[in-house]
């Protein structure tokens, strides 16, 4: 009986600790976590008559920036790999923004196949983009997972992807007269080496879950790239990291990372914050003519990690993905 209480006590005890040591890690996260001084309540632009372009819309950072876009007025194309759930949340943000000029776009983003098809039907709808933002990524498939066309899975949604995507739409970017690119990194671009050959599965080692801190580097790599390549035409692009965010992007690791994730989550920011750093890039007025720049989640231009500071490393990187994207051959 002595022993029975005393252990139960003992347990009492852990659980107490443990409870506390959660509650501490969870406000030094809060205070450490900065928010964006930058008011999108205060800010007035406008996007009516403006075309959008958001992947990853069906969820949590992609879904608020769209409803936020379309509360602007912007046509906002939202950009799903599954149409039942982009259905479900283009009608819900139709509803919360009153706009009826939202349209769903189908692309597995992992496949150039598929990004290739989207774009013949976009460029059938609209002929100019005003923003395109770059927001759907995967985080936690084990590496050297391939997609049917022989890309790394991580790599190919993350980076391959975007850097395709991005092209094909140069036209109806530069056609807007004034446009913008935003990237959405990762602050794990910092814990990332660049190699060309993970792109295909193959290249140097890689740590756990690596491959999302090498994919998000390369996403930064082009920023500058871009930016030099885009000079004079009126689009300008930045990439930026939202912060640490309670959202899905932990759904494909194994429960003792998403565990943690849960518990610490009353004290991580909500997707509407993680959204701020993403407006910001695309309605601050005070941005016009800014690019090449990563900014980190309190909205403030910050270096990338070295290698993305680096223009040859991003020119080799660029004519690698020209290569394995077929760029120079088609279209
Ligand atoms: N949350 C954070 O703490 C954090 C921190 C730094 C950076 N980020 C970045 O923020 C961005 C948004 O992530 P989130 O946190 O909002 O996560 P999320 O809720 O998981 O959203 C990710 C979105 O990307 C889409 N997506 C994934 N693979 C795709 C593919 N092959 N084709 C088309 N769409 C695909 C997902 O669609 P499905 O629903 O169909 O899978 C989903 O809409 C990501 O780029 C992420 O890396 C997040
Ligand atoms: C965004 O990413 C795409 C794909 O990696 C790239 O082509 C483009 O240069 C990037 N832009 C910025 C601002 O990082
Ligand atoms: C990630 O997890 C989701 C939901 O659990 C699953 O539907 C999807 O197939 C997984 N993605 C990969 C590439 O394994
Ligand atoms: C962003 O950068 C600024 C300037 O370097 C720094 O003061 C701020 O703490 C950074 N914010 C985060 C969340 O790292």
């Amino acid at each position: 009986m002595f022993l029975w209480a005393s252990r139960s006590i003992l347990a009492w005890w852990a659980l107490s600790v443990i409870l506390i040591l959660i509650l501490v890690l969870g406000l030094c996260i809060r205070l450490w976590q900065r928010s964006c001084p930058w008011d999108l309540q205060l800010c007035s632009t406008n996007l009516a008559g403006k075309t959008a372009v958001v992947t990853g819309a069906n969820s949590g950072i992609g879904k608020f920036v769209s409803q936020e876009l379309a509360c602007r007025g912007a046509r906002v194309i939202l950009v799903c790999r599954n149409r039942e759930q982009g259905e479900q949340v283009l009608a819900e943000i139709q509803a919360a923004s009153g706009n009826n000029h939202l349209l769903l776009g189908l692309a597995d983003l992992s496949s150039l196949a598929s990004i290739r098809s989207f774009v013949r039907w976009l460029l059938q709808e609209v002929s100019e983009i005003h923003l395109l933002i770059n927001n759907a990524g995967v985080c936690g498939i084990p590496e050297k997972t391939l997609t049917p066309e022989g890309l790394d899975v991580t790599f190919a949604t993350n980076y391959v992807g975007p850097f395709l995507l991005t092209n094909l739409l140069r036209g109806a970017l530069e056609r807007a007269g004034s446009a913008r690119v935003v990237n959405v990194s990762s602050y794990r671009q910092n814990y990332g080496y660049i190699d060309e050959e993970h792109l295909t599965g193959a290249g140097g080692p890689l740590a756990f879950n690596q491959n999302y801190d090498c994919s998000k580097l390369l996403l930064t790599t082009f920023t500058g790239e871009l930016a030099r390549r885009l000079q004079g035409t009126g689009v300008t692009v930045n990439s930026l990291n939202p912060g640490v965010i309670y959202t899905s992007i932990m759904r494909n690791l194994s429960w003792q990372y998403r565990f943690p994730f849960w518990l610490l989550s009353f004290f991580l920011k909500a997707p509407k914050h993680g959204a701020v750093p993403i407006l910001y890039l695309s309605l601050a007025q005070e941005l016009d003519g800014i690019s090449g720049k990563y900014f980190n989640s309190s909205c403030i231009v910050t270096l990338p990690a070295k290698p993305a500071q680096d223009p040859r490393v991003a020119q080799r990187l660029w004519d690698a993905t020209v290569r394995l994207t077929n760029l120079d051959k088609m279209d």
